[in-house]
């Protein structure tokens, strides 16, 4: 017979066996009988190598193919029968995928999370989200919030200026969206306003020169500072927890009289005193006060009217930063991860 035809025998001699195979261990028998070192079809490739060369090219050609096929013919029926008869599908579907091809799903950014959570906060206390440019004018980011002209933020090391020293800015607070808003509304108003800030700081571990705010503003006839601190304290509570308390401390802000800077207990410590808080118990949030008439009378200017006639209409403003509320709240000791897009800290988090 020749090497051709016996190439062909064996093939179907194989696939029946395979087919026929009551179990795994009578198909493990024939797979060594015609795949084995020893088998049927290493014999014939042996003997490809000594065919004449008439038929040498083809018979080789069709030995490897006869492999090819006997190999997944055999994958096949073991599949099938290697396992007890009744048993499930074939596959686990329970088994964890290896690592190597495992899907790895994307999440929202922390600073991203953190917006999303105030801005729930604040909704349940009936504030309106909005928002404002980031680029933006020398009236909105200082005029119209009563900085003097010679104020030292006003200085290019203080602020991002786009031509020259003068407008237009890459806003360095978002207490911008403040004159914004009542430019284009009335009072009563209850907003808030998250969005990105810009100074040229040097960068270290709590400072950079692009990071974010939320600023809010309260216009209404009888608020007051009870208004305000009442109102941190709840943000604070939702956003750290309960138990958490507030305190001010005096401070100076153009846009606001009187004014302050507002700490929470310490996060990490509910206020017992540690490293984070340097042992006081307290840590620094953001800064806050009453809006001052010169502000509200600069929007009337703007908008040619008396809607925001300070003797009928006060309110309060606040405007602390998001990465170090986030930073708090994950004890997360440097600014700078925010934008360095390093997975290990942003899988942690
Ligand atoms: N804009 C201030 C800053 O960037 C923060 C601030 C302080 C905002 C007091 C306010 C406020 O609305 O009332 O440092």
């Amino acid at each position: 017979m020749d090497l051709l035809s016996d190439l062909e025998q064996t093939r179907t001699a194989a696939l029946v066996a395979f087919a026929a195979a009551p179990d795994a261990k009578a198909l493990e028998s024939e797979r060594v009988k015609y795949l084995g070192l020893k088998g049927r079809l290493k014999d014939l490739l042996g003997q490809v190598g000594k065919a004449p060369p008439e038929i040498k090219p083809q018979a080789g050609k069709r030995a490897n193919q006869i492999k090819v096929e006997l190999e997944e013919a055999f994958a096949r029926a073991l599949a099938e029968k290697g396992r007890p008869a009744g048993a499930g599908p074939a596959f686990d579907i329970t088994e964890p995928l290896p690592p190597e091809t495992q899907q790895v799903l994307g999440k929202r950014h922390p600073l991203t999370r953190t917006v999303d959570q105030l801005l729930e906060i604040f909704h349940s206390l009936g504030f309106e989200a909005v928002e404002g440019p980031e680029i933006e004018d020398q009236r909105h980011n200082f005029d119209d919030l009563n900085v003097p002209p010679d104020h030292p933020a006003r200085d290019s090391i203080d602020t991002f200026f786009i031509a020259g020293n003068l407008a237009p800015l890459l806003r360095s607070q978002t207490s911008t969206v403040q004159v914004r808003i009542m430019e284009s509304r009335t009072p009563p108003l209850r907003i808030v306003a998250p969005g990105r800030v810009y100074r040229p700081d040097n960068i270290d571990a709590t400072h950079h020169s692009t990071f974010h705010q939320i600023e809010g503003l309260y216009v209404d006839r009888n608020v007051t500072m009870a208004d305000l601190k009442g109102t941190l304290q709840l943000f604070c509570a939702g956003l750290f927890g309960h138990e958490t308390k507030v305190r001010f401390r005096p401070s100076f802000f153009p846009f606001t009289e009187p004014s302050a800077e507002f700490d929470a207990t310490c996060p990490a410590c509910d206020g017992k005193g540690c490293a984070v808080c340097k042992q006081t118990g307290w840590v620094e949030i953001g800064g806050c006060g009453m809006v001052d008439p010169n502000v509200f009378e600069a929007i009337n200017r703007a908008r040619g009217d008396r809607a925001y006639d300070p003797a009928v209409w006060s309110g309060f403003a606040f405007g602390p930063g998001i990465e170090r509320l986030c930073m708090r709240r994950h004890a997360i000791p440097d600014i700078r991860c925010f934008l360095e897009n390093d997975l290990r800290f942003l899988k942690q988090i």
